[in-house]
């Protein structure tokens, strides 16, 4: 007989399903304890909610596990590369060569923007938020490929291998787009070479005379990209599937999932570090200043790429990341003093009974932020490179709302805590 729960309230019992994951993680089942019992669970944040069940990534922060249909993020890291390991996250399997060229055909025959397409971008002032202008040019992605974008769930998914192409290396191609317009450069076309060199060239080529990437860089940014491919029921991702669960397209959907990453909790703080880097840099403080200052409990004094929601133990990507950064840093024989700073504050940190007895180590934020200055991206850039890298674990999982034929519209519910019932009061009679 399979386990179950029992919760007793009001003097009744309520037995509850059980469920178990493939790797052993248990819930319970509370869907049917409203109509029941009229209680529902509350779970601000849903730190403690399964909204779903998925079999994309599996993450066990309490021990540092993270991995992508069942393969380990370090050995992917060591191995793979992001067009390889975004393959492996939408479909499920290790792509075959025959897959992994067609997969690769695709991202390239659509990695160029429409003239069109680049105008609206000629509407941003020249100063806009990168993130707000990603958002809604991948939200006008839904316009300009409307028949793949039908907001009907049977149809869209005909023709996912198509948008999810379009969409994943059109983000590519839009981020270098905004990144020059900012700079007053021309968009620069496409060519035909592998997905990240591609990016950097649309970046930098003409910018940098003859500009070729090294393999260092272009591993760095493989690696960069790799690691943030997917974390399951993050905020954006949740935001991806919640949007999905509306029947809402491909495009629309990505577009709130970019939305959601644009915070400085979420996707920003990578620019977040880089900037508390740079201020303790430039006050020749060691970094003690700001670790008083974040013991202090307030928020906004936060030691930036320190904390995790889920990984109480360590983030297996910062670890990796942590070694990326002083590999492209050797190779390229750049000295950046803001690794050495974020090096000696991690071992306070680490040494500190604050950071220890909250279990606030270093995440993934914590290095990325010197990768990419080492790549020549520039701060207010950061978290567009998150956006993109993240782009094959959004559009996976919304798949898995799309092809779910047994689910239900997102639609949480609340405690209300505000006035009771009240009449209406004229305006006249207003103090
Ligand atoms: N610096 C100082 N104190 C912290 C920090 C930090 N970075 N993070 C958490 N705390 C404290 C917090 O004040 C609380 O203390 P107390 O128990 O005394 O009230 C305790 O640790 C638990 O904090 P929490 O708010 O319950 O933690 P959370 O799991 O809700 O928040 C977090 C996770 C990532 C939002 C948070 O750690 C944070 O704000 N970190 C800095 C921002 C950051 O680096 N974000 C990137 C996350 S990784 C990228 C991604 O996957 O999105």
């Amino acid at each position: 007989m399979s386990k179950t729960a029992q919760i007793k309230v009001d003097d009744k019992e309520y037995v509850l399903p059980v469920m178990v994951g493939t790797e052993g993680e248990k819930a319970i089942d509370t869907r049917t304890l409203r109509a029941t019992s009229g209680y529902i669970a509350y779970d601000q944040g849903y730190g403690n909610t399964g909204s779903c069940e998925s079999s994309i990534t599996y993450l066990d922060g309490d021990n540092g596990i993270l991995r992508h249909r069942g393969y380990p993020i370090d050995q992917l890291a060591q191995n793979s590369n992001f067009g390889e390991t975004a393959y492996l996250i939408i479909y499920g399997e290790l792509p075959n060569p025959t897959q992994r060229r067609t997969f690769g055909d695709l991202l390239r025959q659509h990695a160029a923007i429409d003239p069109q397409m680049q105008a609206i971008l000629q509407g941003y002032p020249k100063s806009a938020p990168p993130m707000a202008m990603l958002s809604s040019l991948i939200a006008a992605l839904a316009a300009y490929y409307p028949h793949l974008a039908t907001n009907n769930f049977e149809n869209d998914l005909k023709n996912f291998d198509l948008a999810a192409a379009i969409a994943i290396s059109k983000i590519r191609t839009l981020g270098a787009m905004i990144y020059r317009y900012q700079n007053g450069l021309p968009y620069n076309p496409p060519k035909d070479v592998p997905f990240c060199d591609n990016f950097l060239h649309m970046m930098f080529s003409e910018l940098y005379k003859d500009f070729v990437p090294s393999p260092e860089v272009s591993r760095a940014l493989n690696t960069l990209l790799l690691l943030h491919a997917d974390h399951e029921q993050n905020c954006s991702t949740s935001t991806v599937r919640m949007v999905g669960s509306s029947a809402a397209n491909l495009f629309t959907s990505l577009s709130a999932g970019i939305c959601a990453l644009s915070g400085p909790l979420h996707g920003g703080a990578n620019t977040a570090v880089v900037q508390m880097l740079q201020s303790i840099h430039d006050e020749h403080d060691d970094g003690t200043r700001f670790i008083a200052a974040a013991k202090s409990g307030s928020k906004s004094n936060r030691l930036m790429g320190f904390g995790h929601a889920v990984y109480k133990n360590f983030d297996p990507r910062a670890k990796i990341i942590a070694k990326a950064c002083d590999d492209v840093l050797n190779k390229l024989g750049i000295n950046d003093p803001l690794l050495a700073i974020a090096k000696n504050l991690e071992q306070a940190a680490l040494k500190d009974d604050y950071f220890l007895s909250r279990k606030l180590y270093p995440n993934v934020d914590f290095y990325s932020g010197i990768i990419m200055r080492a790549i020549g991206i520039p701060e207010n850039m950061f978290t567009v490179m998150f956006a993109i890298g993240r782009s094959p674990g959004w559009v996976a999982n919304w798949r898995e709302v799309a092809a779910n034929p047994k689910g239900r519209i997102y639609r949480p519910r609340q405690i209300y805590a505000g006035p009771v019932k009240r009449d209406y009061v004229p305006m006249a009679q207003r103090g």
